[in-house]
């Protein structure tokens, strides 16, 4: 299958302090990758690595078979492919519902504002958010408010969707709501990385189960191996923490 991303021997320093040494990793059209691993292994530096929001201290990042570290890159269009969702939500306060999922379509992509409001109610649609298009964010739910963002970021139409732990700062009855839209996105073929302590979630939606550990990938493989039958001792470890 094609890669659509490839990250070769990337690395991340902060000052003296390497949190990503020397990855390895890729990501195929329509695969389901979750990242696994203890607080503090590097999970959110890599996806922010990867779409940009750090830079690099070293490595290459293949997209379209070029490297988009590369001086010589538009780091700007190589972005816009890359839909991100954050643990915080970060929506505009200031817009409603449908604004949030239209105004960067029109910024960045060059969409008429009916365009844009168009491709952004099919998608708020798909994460049931379709009748809340005048709403602020302060009025919703933080699980409506988790949709809604998913909603912006898949209004882009990127070829992948970036999730940091998105239910993370939900209360628990939220939880399920979006861990229900990311499964129903998963079986669209969808490509996604997504970061996440939802163990249940990560075994039934993911191709692929990659997990971190101090600044590298420790293991990974189908979730069946990473989840019953892990190659290394830290991984068993990981879980045994986490899962009991
Ligand atoms: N902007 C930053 N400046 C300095 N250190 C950072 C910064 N961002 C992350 N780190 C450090 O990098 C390590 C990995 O962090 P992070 O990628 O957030 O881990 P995870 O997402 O797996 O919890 C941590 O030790 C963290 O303190
Ligand atoms: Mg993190």
């Amino acid at each position: 299958m094609e890669k659509v991303i490839e990250i070769q021997h990337l690395s991340k320093s902060f000052g003296a302090h390497e949190v990503l040494k020397d990855i390895d990793f890729s990501v195929k059209k329509g695969e389901v990758v979750c990242i696994i691993g203890s607080s503090g292994s590097g999970k959110s530096t890599l996806l922010r690595c990867i779409n940009l929001l750090e830079k690099p201290s070293g490595g290459q990042i293949i997209y379209q078979g070029e490297n988009i570290l590369d001086n010589k890159h538009d780091i700007h269009s190589y972005r816009t492919k890359l839909g991100m969702v954050f643990q915080q939500f970060n929506l505009f306060n200031n817009h409603n519902v449908l604004g949030n999922c239209s105004v960067g379509q029109v910024k960045v992509l060059k969409r008429s504002k009916e365009e844009a409001e168009k491709i952004a109610l099919k998608y708020l649609n798909v994460v049931g958010m379709d009748g809340y298009v005048n709403a602020k964010p302060k009025q919703l739910s933080g699980g409506q408010k988790q949709r809604v963002a998913i909603a912006r970021a898949l209004s882009m139409e990127p070829d992948v969707m970036l999730f940091d732990e998105p239910t993370s700062a939900l209360d628990p009855e939220m939880v399920g709501e979006v861990l229900k839209v990311m499964k129903e996105l998963a079986n669209t073929g969808l490509t996604m990385l997504i970061v996440t302590h939802e163990m249940e979630f990560a075994k039934e939606v993911s191709d692929r189960v990659v997990f971190m550990d101090k600044g590298v990938i420790a293991e990974e493989g189908p979730p069946k191996q990473i989840f019953n039958n892990p190659l290394q001792d830290r991984t068993r470890e990981f879980l045994k923490r986490t899962l009991k």
